[in-house]
């Protein structure tokens, strides 16, 4: 079925940056996508195209959409795509930008264009998003949900304070559905928000970016204390399990690991050598029951990741380091640096190289974890994307604020509606492809 229109605007995202909206119209309906954005983006992503200038303090995407509405629309339209073929669209939008990083139409106007695109084609086939994305990608079927990783405490660059690390996730592993997942990470959470304010006061049960708690804490234990006195409080000690994304290029610093970055007067003779940070990892996963490790290290920094993985059991997550770009992820295979890919679909910026990453992720025996970004709205791609993936866990913040909810309540509602055939990947998340 041919595209009749391609229509973009801008429309804000969950930190009030403004961001690209996409609508396709075909023959069955107008489909529409919102691109998200980063704030401890990798320096390897493609590139957000942001207008610079004055305007919304340089965050205007005034150029990213009149890409789509000059140009990338018309040439399309013109093409007369099947818009069922994902691959022969995204492909042909790459080639019309040219750059390696999609730096001249911009990945966020390229990235829309390719959400709407496969949301028109669900819609044509008369099929939910994730079984057309399993279809897509070749998946054995779309019936897994995957475990959710709640990023309860917020550090780093996702929230004020001193705390380095940028993310504290619970994952109720030990749950047998999606819905009861849910319903223990919900709990927990008001726990938590709780504890931190009997503990750090008031101000501490305020949220950062993610939806999670922010209270002003300095060294991870603290925050791993206050999230294990909650899950046990909550009676589900050894059923939810906790997760770690340091975001740790936003603290290196000359070669080192600046765990007090945010102090402007941080003393450089206290920053962390990749092996001193390599040992405070292998300490918290004795001490707290840690399954999961996100960019441990910087994007650059590969000899710290090769240094440091195989040292403890927990899943390695890399992000930052490759991007869900192939040339960074097959690097990351061939030094072993890593076990799962964090998948983010606009760090490349069209849907099919992302299905090519997971898919080439897979293929090397890594998990794949899907993932929203820190500037989020209320597109919910990413639940369908992760269902169609078979990918058995997801990240997508706190079980709070609608835009990191908008996409664990699409995941309820794909839970109902494959009824009885429907698998929460629970504590075999990490054979996801198996179940
Ligand atoms: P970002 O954070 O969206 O700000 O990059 C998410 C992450 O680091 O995983
Ligand atoms: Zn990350």
């Amino acid at each position: 079925m041919p595209i009749s229109e391609v229509f973009s605007r801008y429309v804000y995202d969950s930190r009030g940056n403004p961001t690209v909206e996409v609508e396709v119209t075909t023959e069955t309906g107008m489909y529409r996508a919102i691109v998200p954005s980063g704030a401890s983006t990798g320096i390897h992503e493609a590139l957000e195209l942001r207008d610079g200038g004055q305007a919304w303090g340089g965050k205007g995407v005034l150029n990213a959409v009149s890409n789509v509405n000059d140009i990338i629309g018309p040439a399309l339209i013109k093409e007369n795509f099947d818009i069922k073929d994902q691959k022969a669209v995204d492909e042909f939008m790459i080639k019309l930008d040219g750059t390696p990083n999609k730096s001249l139409l911009g990945a966020n106007a390229i990235l829309g264009v390719s959400l709407a695109i496969a949301k028109a084609a669900a819609g044509e086939k008369k099929i939910p998003l994730y079984a057309h994305i399993a279809y897509l990608a070749g998946s054995k079927h779309a019936v897994v949900l995957p475990v959710p990783f709640l990023n309860v405490l917020n550090g780093g660059a996702h929230a004020g304070g001193h705390l380095a690390i940028q993310e504290f996730m619970i994952a109720p592993v030990g749950a047998t559905s999606f819905h009861q997942a849910m319903q223990m990470g919900s709990e927990v959470y008001h726990i938590l928000k709780r504890l931190a304010m009997t503990r750090y006061g008031q101000s501490a049960g305020n949220v950062g970016d993610e939806g999670g708690v922010a209270p002003d804490l300095t060294t991870p234990q603290e925050a791993l204390d206050l999230i294990c006195d909650s899950i046990e409080e909550a009676g589900y000690a050894g059923k939810i399990k906790i997760g770690i994304d340091s975001a740790s290029s936003e603290f290196f610093k000359d070669g080192k690991y600046d765990m007090d970055f945010k102090n402007p007067h941080s003393d450089p003779s206290q920053w962390l050598t990749g092996e001193q940070l390599a040992e405070l990892y292998i300490n918290l996963v004795q001490s707290y029951p840690i399954i999961l490790l996100e960019d441990p290290f910087a994007e650059d920094d590969w000899a710290a990741w090769s240094y440091f993985y195989g040292k403890v059991d927990t899943q390695i997550v890399a992000d930052d380091l490759t991007v869900t770009n192939p040339i960074r992820i097959q690097r990351a295979i061939d030094c072993k640096a890593a076990d799962t890919l964090l998948v983010k679909l606009n760090q490349i910026g069209t849907l099919s190289e992302t299905i090519e990453a997971a898919n080439m992720a897979f293929k090397a025996g890594w998990n794949v974890f899907v993932s929203h970004r820190s500037g989020e709205t209320e597109d919910t791609t990413i639940a369908d994307l992760a269902v169609g993936l078979q990918a058995g866990q997801i990240k997508t913040g706190a079980p709070s604020r609608s835009e990191r909810l908008a996409k664990l309540n699409q995941l309820l509602r794909i839970e109902q509606e494959i009824g009885d055939k429907a698998i929460y990947a629970g504590i075999n998340y990490r054979s996801s492809l198996n179940l």
